[in-house]
């Protein structure tokens, strides 16, 4: 029997076993799945864990997560077109729900489908190996609850093992001698730690963005944002600012490029993350920065020298899960025979229009449209029910806009589903005054305060 190896049980791997399991209920025969994830549970990087550094097994944490995370993005832009929010809730919700809330929408979905049998929890990939007479991988596990090793031969890898978990860290002179906490995004958990504090953010982007407010939110003195290549832009509260980028710190004072200066209590570096496969050969591996295109992966999914083994949600993600569930119901029906791959020098001129596309993009309105291009394409070949892609990225460009207006409270903003149509209602408290973000105040009819 043809047997399939899954790497991790986040969104995008359990988008690969949702969608075996759904071909299964229509009545097809399916392969023998093996999901291996090195957490205790489901959920990736939406399993919140307090734990920075080492788990309990001396395994790097996984979390990136912190608590009072909320989504970045409208609930309507992600939403699985197979399970919606009104089903798993029972009603409908407010458009940016915390991550509890999300987390439990993840989990809902898979704990209806029946798949949890295929995963083998607290067991981490130690190794993948290719071999070209027996064209059969296998993969070496480590079983952390035993702490045994093991091994076993499969016909496909699918590889969904994230890629914002490994921190890219810069350093900048005078850090060994700063007197306050220095730390990365990835083990931020908890913004009420830096209430009355100045804060240095270094880093543009999302997390940079949604950590900086948080601490306003959450008391902080003041936060400053550092950026390398072009500031945010936002219109930033009174006690907010960007700088250029971060040259020094003596002592407590930061100094940055312009020539400015700031003390400082503490630094985040929002630096973004690697693709990090600890576990994948040379021959195997993606070596990528965080974009929306990636080389080297035929429909942003195909190992282009070896489509047997593939990736799901390896570029840059402002769709989320519903285009993990666009690449696995793809995967799922090249591995079923239902999707023919072409050859190798086809594959090879195809990803690389798309890359030439990706490069063309100028701004985020273009981004977004290329994503939606890329998802439309995946979509027309399987049975995934309809989702109404440009719908889609109407509300995506609605959300950028809708920033720009405000960045304290574009999430108090509400959108219509793009799969039922429902309104979503407005939530019972704005974004900056909700600061339980518990899943039973969150869905309550009012707020507790
Ligand atoms: C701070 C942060 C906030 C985010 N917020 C949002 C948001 O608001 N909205 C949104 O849509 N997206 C958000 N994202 C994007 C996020 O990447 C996706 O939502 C989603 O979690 C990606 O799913 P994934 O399954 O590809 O990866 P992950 O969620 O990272 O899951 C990968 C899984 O693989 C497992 N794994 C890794 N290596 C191994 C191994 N060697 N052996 C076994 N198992 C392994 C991990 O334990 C993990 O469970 C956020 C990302 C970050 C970092
Ligand atoms: N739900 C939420 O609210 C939330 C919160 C946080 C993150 N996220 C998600 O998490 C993912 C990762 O986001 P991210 O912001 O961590 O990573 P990212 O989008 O890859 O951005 C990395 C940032 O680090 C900067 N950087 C990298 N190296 C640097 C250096 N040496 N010096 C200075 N700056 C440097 C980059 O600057 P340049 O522009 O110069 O390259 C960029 O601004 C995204 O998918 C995002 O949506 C979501």
């Amino acid at each position: 029997m043809t047997r399939v190896a899954i790497i991790g049980a986040g969104p995008s791997g359990l988008a690969a076993l949702r969608a075996f399991e759904s071909a299964r209920t229509k009545g097809a025969e399916i392969p023998e799945l093996v999901c291996y994830e090195r957490q205790e549970s489901w959920g990736g990087i939406w399993n919140y864990t307090w734990r920075t550094g080492l788990d309990a097994h001396g395994e790097a944490v996984h979390g990136s997560m912190y608590r009072y995370l909320w989504s970045n993005g409208p609930k309507e832009c992600l939403e699985f077109a197979d399970y919606t929010f009104e089903e798993h809730f029972g009603r409908p919700i407010p458009s940016y729900p915390p991550r509890a809330v999300l987390h439990d929408y993840i989990v809902g979905r898979v704990n209806r489908s029946d798949v949890k049998k295929y995963i083998n929890f607290e067991t981490a990939v130690r190794w993948v190996e290719y071999d070209e007479d027996t064209a059969k991988y296998t993969v070496r596990v480590h079983d952390l609850k035993s702490d045994l090793y093991s091994e076993s031969e499969f016909d496909f890898v699918i590889n969904a093992s994230g890629h914002f978990s490994t921190p890219n860290v810069p350093v900048f002179e005078g850090f060994e001698l700063f007197p306050g906490r220095i730390m990365h995004s990835h083990d931020f958990r908890d913004a009420v730690e830096f209430a009355g504090k100045d804060l240095l953010v270094v880093g543009s982007s999302y997390s940079a963005e949604d950590i900086g407010i948080q601490a306003y939110k959450y008391g902080a003195k003041s936060v400053t944002y550092s950026y390398r290549t072009a500031p945010m832009g936002f219109k930033w509260p009174e006690t907010m600012d960007e700088r250029s980028l971060l040259t020094k710190v003596v002592g407590k004072t930061a100094h940055f490029a312009d020539g400015s200066t700031k003390d400082v209590d503490a630094i985040v570096l929002c630096t973004g993350y690697l693709h990090h496969y600890p576990f994948l050969p040379d021959s195997l591996r993606l070596k990528s920065a965080n974009r929306l295109w990636p080389l080297d992966l035929y429909k942003g999914i195909f190992w282009q020298d070896q489509p047997t083994f593939m990736y799901l949600g390896g570029q840059d993600q402002y769709y989320t899960f519903n285009m993990f569930d666009s690449q696995a119901w793809y995967a799922r029906d090249v591995i079923l025979g239902r999707i023919a791959l072409p050859d190798a020098a086809t594959r090879e001129a195809d990803l690389l229009a798309w890359r030439v596309k990706e490069e063309a993009c100028e701004n985020p309105s273009d981004d977004i449209d290329f994503q939606t291009e890329y998802i439309r394409d995946l979509l027309a070949a399987t049975d995934y029910p309809f989702l109404d892609v440009d719908h889609v990225a109407r509300l995506f460009k609605q959300w950028e806009h809708h920033k720009e207006e405000d960045i304290l409270t574009y999430r108090d903003r509400s959108y219509p589903s793009v799969i039922t149509g429902t309104q979503s209602p407005a939530h019972h408290t704005t974004w900056i005054k909700a600061l339980d973000d518990s899943l039973a105040v969150f869905l309550a009819n009012k707020s507790s305060s």
